[in-house]
């Protein structure tokens, strides 16, 4: 089953717990905790929730994550004070990207909660989430441009495969903050909710993913995920692998057989 305690362990940027969801897998709830600083996402920080989620997914009574901040801030970018000495050799030395390469591989499903601000690394963090569920006054923006430099973890690229060129093009070359509505408009958001339902709101669509069977549930990530980086063809013969690798699950076998017998299934999550 994989170790459990990284529920409860002791992190100095996050704090990390567990929602057991009646009949199905838990939630894990990361919250993003340094109110001094805006959340503003170090190294180390980074580091936590990376290791959280690497966890997360070796541990069978896992089914799917949600990130969270505080009311007034998801993460207001990278932490500025952090970088500001550092000239390129040492920005590059420091890798300071190598955790983001670790979440983006995660296999179960992570859910940004987002309030307050969102900004540059906030942002970002937010998109390599596989879902943005948003509070109504959240505040989202790639202001990098302000600082003399760009997004430097996915914006430019995520952003844009999510709203288009048009507006990519102007959130991240103007700086501005976009507001969770037009954000929703734009195509980047999966829900927008009153600002005291927000995380309650993320949290049930944890939930109805916990009551999934895990396998196929991963295998349809990986599916999604596949569309942002192939051709079409290869994306689907990439699905039709996992759909046919899917039928030697036990999951598939309960799912197709409680179907044809007019009961609900009871996953066996293998
Ligand atoms: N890094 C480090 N510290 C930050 C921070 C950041 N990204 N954002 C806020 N803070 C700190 C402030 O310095 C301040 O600390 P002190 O009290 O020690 O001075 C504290 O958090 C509170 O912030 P403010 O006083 O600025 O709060 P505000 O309510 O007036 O403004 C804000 C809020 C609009 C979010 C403003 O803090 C802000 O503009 N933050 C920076 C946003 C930004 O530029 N983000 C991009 C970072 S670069 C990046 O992310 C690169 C990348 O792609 C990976």
């Amino acid at each position: 089953m994989g170790e459990r305690t990284y529920i409860n362990g002791s992190y100095k940027n996050i704090l990390v717990s567990e929602t057991e969801n009646a009949g199905c897998l838990n939630t894990i709830l990361i919250r993003i905790n340094r109110p001094d600083a805006m959340n503003a996402l170090n190294i180390e920080l980074m580091g936590e929730i990376a290791s959280v989620l690497t966890a997360a997914d070796k541990d069978d009574k896992a089914g799917c994550s949600v990130i969270t901040g505080s009311d007034k801030a998801f993460a207001a970018g990278a932490d500025i004070k952090e970088m500001a000495d550092a000239n390129s050799a040492e920005i590059y030395e420091r890798e300071m990207f190598a955790s983001w390469d670790v979440i983006r591989k995660v296999k179960k499903p992570v859910i940004a909660a987002v309030s307050g601000y969102a900004l540059g690394g906030g942002c970002e963090l937010a998109m390599l989430c596989d879902m943005i569920a948003a509070s109504e006054s959240a505040k989202f923006g790639q202001p990098e441009v302000n600082l003399g430099v760009i997004p430097g973890a996915g914006g430019t690229q995520r952003l844009t495969r999510a709203v288009g060129k048009a507006r990519a093009m102007e959130i991240i070359l103007t700086g501005r903050m976009v507001s969770a509505y037009e954000m929703f408009e734009a195509g980047l958001l999966t829900k927008v909710s009153p600002d005291d339902k927000y995380l309650d709101d993320a949290m049930s669509l944890a939930k109805a993913i916990c009551g999934k069977p895990t396998l196929a549930v991963q295998l349809a990530k990986e599916s999604v995920l596949k569309a942002f980086d192939t051709t079409i063809e290869s994306g689907i013969e990439f699905e039709r692998k996992n759909f046919y690798f899917l039928f030697s699950t036990e999951d598939k076998k309960e799912g197709m057989k409680a179907f044809v017998e007019k009961r609900k299934p009871e996953w066996k999550q293998r």
